[in-house]
């Protein structure tokens, strides 16, 4: 019985750590994209030229998700503050639609709005989360 017990432990305990180890290399990937698209994003607002903004606005709003074994793992490690973390990326995602939208518009003075609600949205998520994601 005891012997049990220390195995389930040892076990939860190997789980745990390799759970902390989970390399988010896909999840960085799309992070890296994503900042690239909101740099042309930036230029274009900046420039005036709101056919690019609309398209990497829409890059944005329609990225590929990160893996799923990373997003389980990411879910996991947060817990109830998943939802905080889906909110965020949720802002990102509702304001880029809707940028892209008042580009192809040609609505300026809106997608410049829409512009800063979007990076409320990364920033938001970084403050709260990034450093509980970090790798140790
Ligand atoms: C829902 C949460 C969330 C949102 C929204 C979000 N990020 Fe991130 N981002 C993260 C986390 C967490 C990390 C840290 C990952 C790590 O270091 O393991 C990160 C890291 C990054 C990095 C560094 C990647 C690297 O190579 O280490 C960049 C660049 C970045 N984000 C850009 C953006 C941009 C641009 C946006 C908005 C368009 C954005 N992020 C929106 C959660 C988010």
């Amino acid at each position: 019985m005891k012997n049990r017990l220390l195995l389930l432990l040892l076990l939860f305990l190997c789980w745990g750590s390799t759970a902390s180890a989970m390399e988010i290399s896909g999840f960085k990937n799309l992070m890296r994209q994503l900042q690239q698209d909101f740099s042309t994003l930036q230029a274009a607002l900046l420039s005036g030229d709101l056919n690019q903004a609309a398209q990497a606005a829409d890059a944005i709003a329609h990225h590929q998700p990160p893996p799923l074994e990373e997003r389980k793992w990411i879910m996991t490690r947060l817990g109830k503050q998943a939802l905080k973390f889906k909110e965020w990326d949720q802002q990102v995602h509702q304001a880029t639609k809707r940028l892209a939208e008042a580009a192809q518009a040609k609505d300026r003075k809106k997608a410049q709005e829409l512009y800063q609600q979007a990076l409320q949205g990364c920033f938001g998520c970084h403050h709260q989360f990034r450093k509980r994601l970090r790798q140790p």
